[in-house]
């Protein structure tokens, strides 16, 4: 599995949203920005501030990092206890992030301890993930199973706003993602099925996803499949600030 190339995919995703968040948070002045939970750096490689900072729990993930964002400065850590001085960033973002963290409500408060504008930019909920045709319908049950079972949280993304304001972010835009995952093209079709294939393998017996991917494949060719995850965003000001 290239993790690499699916968080490019999702960062496509969320781009128009992404640059329109940007903008009224006021990345044009920023002098120092902080991506929480960076990764392979999908999203710093597209940013250019005096002081651009990147941090994950993963040390391959990092070293993947350097690479694709170069300019950036990357921190081994972990987003529940940030090592960085109180309002030491203008913005402090984070993407497909608190569903992954053991307390996304502490992160959140930590995000709002260092960074005058908190961004949350794209939190997904599984648990509305709807599937068409109805045929479809188990391939999204098992793949929020195999979340849970990774630790994720897969319906996280109802809860963003209200944890915002749980950790004391003053709101100031949320909401659903227009559009969100898309399959338009074979390609993202065969990189979703990567995705799914790593994620199920070991909990559902492999006939059955090949089977289940021969009707989706089916769906897909005929212009019928649907997929779509309710995914959120949110974007507020610390009330340290
Ligand atoms: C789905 S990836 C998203 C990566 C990147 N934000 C992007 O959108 O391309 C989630 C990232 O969060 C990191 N992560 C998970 N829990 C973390 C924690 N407690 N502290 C820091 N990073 C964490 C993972 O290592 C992984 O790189």
């Amino acid at each position: 599995m290239n993790w690499h190339s699916r968080y490019l995919q999702q960062a496509a995703w969320t781009r128009d949203l992404r640059i329109y968040l940007f903008e009224q948070a006021g990345l044009k002045t920023a002098r120092r920005v902080l991506e929480v939970g960076c990764g392979t750096g999908a999203i710093l490689r597209e940013l250019s501030v005096p002081a651009l900072h990147g941090l994950d729990l993963e040390a391959g993930s990092l070293d993947e990092c350097r690479i694709h964002a170069p300019a950036s400065s990357l921190t081994l850590g972990d987003a529940h206890s940030l090592p960085y001085p109180d309002q030491s960033f203008d913005i402090v973002y984070c993407h497909f992030l608190l569903l992954w963290v053991k307390n996304p409500l502490q992160v959140l408060c930590e995000m709002a301890r260092v960074g005058r504008s908190v961004l949350a930019l794209a939190e997904p909920d599984y648990s509305q993930r709807v599937d068409k045709p109805s045929a479809l319908k188990p391939l999204g049950e098992w793949q929020t199973e195999a979340l849970r079972r990774q630790g994720a949280n897969p319906s996280f993304g109802s809860s963003l706003a209200e944890t915002f304001l749980r950790a004391g972010i003053r709101l100031v835009e949320t909401g659903p993602i227009q559009g969100g995952a898309v399959m338009e093209s074979p390609k993202d079709w065969e990189k979703e099925w990567d995705v799914i294939e790593s994620d199920l393998a070991g909990i559902v017996p492999g006939d059955k996803i090949q089977r289940m991917k021969k009707l989706d494949e089916a769906a897909f060719r005929n212009g019928e499949r649907v997929l779509h995850v309710p995914t959120f965003f949110a974007w507020g000001k610390s009330l340290l600030d």
